[in-house]
């Protein structure tokens, strides 16, 4: 039988949902298929709409999980991963600022500052611990989906609304880099 996977609908700003603080998963979710679709259904709609972290709010669960990857075909490449009930903390108190968009609030990009490396404790779907250290563009994603579990989006981090940019402009204006 073939796999169905689906793709989610993904709630923009304005939705409630993605200002509250979400409930950890709790142990009788673990293992459970409803908690399996969901972390699935979370990947498919990441990678099919082209981002690169999805948080349950986002899809109108508020639980404590999400689901990230970091795209490319060289060592700086992640898997897509579901991280569920995480606790991220900083190593060391390095910032850079680093342009930033988001499903939820779509067409937009602006700079937010993040924390350059940092160290995450959760669990996967079955409940079994994960711990990792992220840098650089994997910590970004990693704290930008944290916050929407506490009901956070990166416009609430801008230290300036000046960098905020239709997506569409900024492709034309802005030289790559990095
Ligand atoms: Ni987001």
């Amino acid at each position: 039988m073939e796999e169905q996977s689906q793709v989610l609908d993904v709630v923009h700003l304005g939705h409630p949902v993605l200002r509250q603080k979400a409930e950890p998963v709790s142990k009788e979710l673990f293992g459970s298929t409803r908690l399996k679709e969901l972390a699935e259904g979370m990947v498919e709609t990441m990678i099919q709409m082209k981002g690169v972290g999805l948080a349950a709010p986002q899809v109108g669960e508020p639980l404590r999980l999400f689901a990230y990857w970091v795209p490319g075909d060289d060592e700086q490449l992640v898997e897509p991963t579901v991280l569920v009930n995480p606790e991220i903390r900083q190593v060391g108190a390095e910032q850079e600022d680093g342009w930033e968009g988001c499903l939820s609030i779509p067409g937009l990009l602006g700079r937010v500052p993040r924390f350059v490396r940092v160290k995450v404790k959760a669990q996967d779907i079955t409940g079994a611990p994960v711990s990792l250290t992220a840098d650089y563009f994997h910590a970004r994603v990693i704290q930008h989906e944290n916050d929407h579990l506490d009901g956070v989006v990166y416009l609430d981090r801008m230290q300036s609304m000046s960098s905020l940019a239709f997506e569409k402009e900024w492709k034309q204006h802005n030289p790559p880099e990095e």
